[in-house]
């Protein structure tokens, strides 16, 4: 493994020379919003960079700036929760993608950690079908999903869950238990998991009212830092190579 190729740290030189050898780049993707009394606002951003991070190391990659200002319009009323349109969120990606194929860039991969990111991606890679565009979500493979279920079980849930916490407990910090996360979430049935993938939730004050304490299914309060430290390496190693095979086609 070399150095982090953080295109923040790099010279336009540096970038200059990489993109003589290479046309790949990795895009983090996350949100800001809550999760829940005893996760972090940052927790689907911190993930994401946190796994592209450690997979481009592995794969000698540029990894650009983690777009962090997305759609969670479902979380505004809960304070911290920052969210952009659906519209502005694609059209930024839309118009990042455009600007760094000008530069030489022609592979993108992005890596996701947040459910209503999905649908405007996937319709920036349905517009250009040239290009070759990969979207992965950090929970699509299987050594990590392994993980989750030996570890949380049923608790994983779909919200605030226990292994985003987990991976930013290792990460940043552990924030000392609250009563409304202390016990398990009410279950969520076949019908609700369905109905609602890609975070296709309901306004935000229906949504508070469902969920007052932001969890969604998920009980948070099983994470730990050892867990979270297991479940980004596996993501990470799993990226790796995913990545490492979406950047070797048409070389
Ligand atoms: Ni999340």
């Amino acid at each position: 493994m070399g150095r982090i190729l953080k295109l923040q740290l790099m010279t336009w030189t540096e970038v200059e020379d990489y993109l003589a050898l290479s046309d790949g780049i990795v895009i983090p993707v996350g949100s800001t919003e809550q999760h829940g009394p005893i996760g972090l606002i940052g927790t689907d951003a911190l993930c994401a960079e946190a796994i592209a991070e450690g997979a481009a190391e592995r794969a000698q990659v540029i990894v650009a700036p983690t777009i962090a200002l997305t759609p969670a319009p479902f979380n505004m009323h809960f304070p911290g929760t920052m969210s952009v349109s659906t519209s502005l969120f694609q059209n930024l990606v839309s118009e990042v993608l455009a600007g760094l194929k000008q530069q030489g860039f022609g592979h993108f991969y992005f890596l996701n950690a947040h459910g209503a990111n999905l649908a405007p991606l996937n319709r920036v890679a349905e517009s250009d079908k040239k290009t070759p565009i990969c979207i992965r979500s950090w929970w699509d493979f299987e050594p990590v999903n392994v993980l989750r279920r030996a570890f949380f079980g049923n608790g994983e849930g779909m919200h605030a869950t226990p292994s985003e916490v987990s991976i930013t407990q290792a990460l940043h910090r552990i924030v000392p238990m609250h009563p409304a996360a202390k016990d398990p979430p009410r279950p969520l049935t076949d019908e609700f998991i369905q109905a609602h993938s890609g975070d296709r939730h309901g306004p935000p004050d229906q949504h508070r009212a469902a969920f007052p304490d932001g969890r969604v299914g998920a009980h948070s309060a099983l994470a730990t830092p050892e867990f979270g430290q297991r479940i980004l390496e596996a993501a990470q190693t799993a990226v790796a190579a995913d990545m490492s095979r979406f950047f070797a086609q048409g070389e």
